[in-house]
């Protein structure tokens, strides 16, 4: 059955976040170990990131939860994995030799910047320019005339460096699923409609990358390749259109009005597609594609029949017929996920005359979920509070702290999204009790010790 759509909503739209919130993210991801630049002591690298302790835990949480609903809670999907350099040939077949290509251009004035053709109206107006004003979005400089920029990045394979030897890191994961489709229908059981799907990295020489880890040149797809049969296409489109949209609210929690499913014009569709939706997200820098979902046809499996000679055709056990299957692919990347619920979980208030900034996020995707905090220093109540850490650690991801004050430390896990804190004073040494601090809420209550694991569960969908 298709999930249930619930992409249209009457809601007002609402105000995006502000402006600098992204800066914000951006220095409290630093700060606190959620992202930063990579080589960073070497002064950075463009548009690469190294993920800290709190981000990659974050990360993982993303992908085991997409992981989880696309492959493990479902008997139709299976998943693989790939390598990232694979024979040539293939993105000569995909078309990505061709035409993965963005058009560029070069500023000759001043500033000697490189821009995306098809971005100068939006940089321009970023600039407080008229976005149809001639020349350089920055110092009004002339441009050269745009010409096409080969996106994928390209190495040697074995020990001479020459055309022969040349390959590129893969662009996206899905090729490997369409060139290994043969092998896991043989290998696996499967019969049509179901999917393949994979998570890794992918590599892109983005000409414009920006907005911190929203557009990199290293970033980690999570993609899913559904096979079905032609004519059945359209109801499986609709039905995975439907489905991730759900997925973004229920299970990672994002606010219902900052996100809107908008589909492609005819003009806007890529040449493999029939149809395609992205997932949008109302970011701070304006509503952005968080997913892809598309309709790619038979065009990646006929393309690769067409270029190998292996019969790619899918023969139905039941009425006979062969046929080369159909393919609905949603997409999205793991760091642009990470970007987006940032965002969505960030918030600044005041409670009880004192300002505290917090990250709601979803208790399944953050980083640390239980915090347990002695409320002094002694080993009276320090011995028992990692006693207690240990106990809860095989169940919830969590952390021990007994630095500074009780009020600091709650500020601390408020910033990284802890959604429970457990302190353990000199009254549970008595009456073997805690007490248990709500995130969101800062509600507190008292719980016997040997409740807490069983009541904290819960609370968690793990
Ligand atoms: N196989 C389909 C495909 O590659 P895409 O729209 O180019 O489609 C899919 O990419 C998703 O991958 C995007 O919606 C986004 O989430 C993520 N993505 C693409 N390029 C990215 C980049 N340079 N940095 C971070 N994420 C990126």
């Amino acid at each position: 059955m298709p999930a249930e759509s619930d992409d249209r909503s009457d809601a007002p739209p609402p105000t995006p976040p502000p402006t600098d919130l992204l800066e914000r993210l951006v220095s409290l991801g630093k700060q606190r170990g959620f992202f930063f630049p990579s080589s960073e002591i070497y002064g950075g690298i463009n548009a690469l990131y190294d993920y800290g302790p709190l981000g990659t835990r974050l990360r993982r949480n993303i992908r085991n939860r997409w992981w989880r609903s696309i492959v493990e809670l479902r008997d139709d999907i299976v998943g693989i994995e790939t390598s990232i350099i694979m024979n040539p040939q293939v993105w000569v077949a995909s078309g990505h030799v061709a035409g993965f290509s963005d058009p560029l251009v070069d500023c000759a004035g001043d500033c000697r910047r490189r821009w995306r053709a098809d971005h100068l109206p939006a940089e321009r107006a970023a600039r407080g320019k008229e976005p149809d004003a001639p020349g350089c979005p920055e110092c009004g400089g002339t441009l050269t005339a745009p010409r096409q920029f080969n996106l994928m990045f390209r190495t040697f394979l074995g020990a001479v460096e020459d055309s022969s030897a040349q390959v590129y890191l893969r662009p996206e994961t899905a090729q490997g699923m369409f060139v290994d489709f043969k092998s896991v229908l043989n290998s696996s059981r499967q019969r049509i409609p179901f999917g393949i799907a994979q998570n890794g990295k992918s590599f892109r020489n983005e000409i414009s990358p920006g907005n911190s880890i929203f557009r990199t040149r290293e970033f980690e797809m999570m993609e899913l390749e559904f096979f079905c049969e032609p004519g059945t296409d359209d109801h499986w489109f609709e039905h995975w259109r439907a489905e991730r949209f759900r997925w973004y609210l229920e299970e990672l929690g994002v606010r219902r009005p900052f996100l809107r499913l908008r589909d492609h014009e005819k003009d806007e569709l890529a040449h493999y597609a029939k149809a395609a939706t992205d997932v949008e997200y109302l970011y701070p820098f304006g509503w952005g594609e968080l997913e892809g979902i598309a309709n790619r046809t038979d065009f990646d499996l006929s393309a690769h029949q067409r270029a190998s000679g292996v019969d790619l055709s899918y023969l139905d056990p039941m009425t006979g017929s062969s046929f080369l299957p159909y393919v609905i692919e949603p997409s999205v990347g793991v760091d642009r996920i990470m970007l987006t619920v940032l965002i969505d979980a960030f918030d600044e208030e005041v409670v009880r005359g004192e300002r505290r900034v917090v990250l709601r996020l979803h208790p399944d995707v953050a980083p640390v979920q239980v915090a347990v905090l002695p409320l002094s220093k002694k080993e009276e109540l320090t011995v028992p509070a990692r006693g207690l850490e240990h106990r809860l650690r095989p169940h919830f991801a969590t952390d021990y702290d007994e630095t500074q004050s009780i009020g600091r430390r709650y500020r601390r896990q408020d910033e990284i999204g802890t959604p429970y804190c457990v302190t353990i004073d000199f009254e549970s040494l008595e009456d073997q009790q805690v007490t248990v601090r709500d995130r969101d809420s800062t509600e507190q209550t008292r719980l016997p010790i040997e409740d807490l694991v069983p009541r904290l569960l819960g609370r968690f969908d793990i």
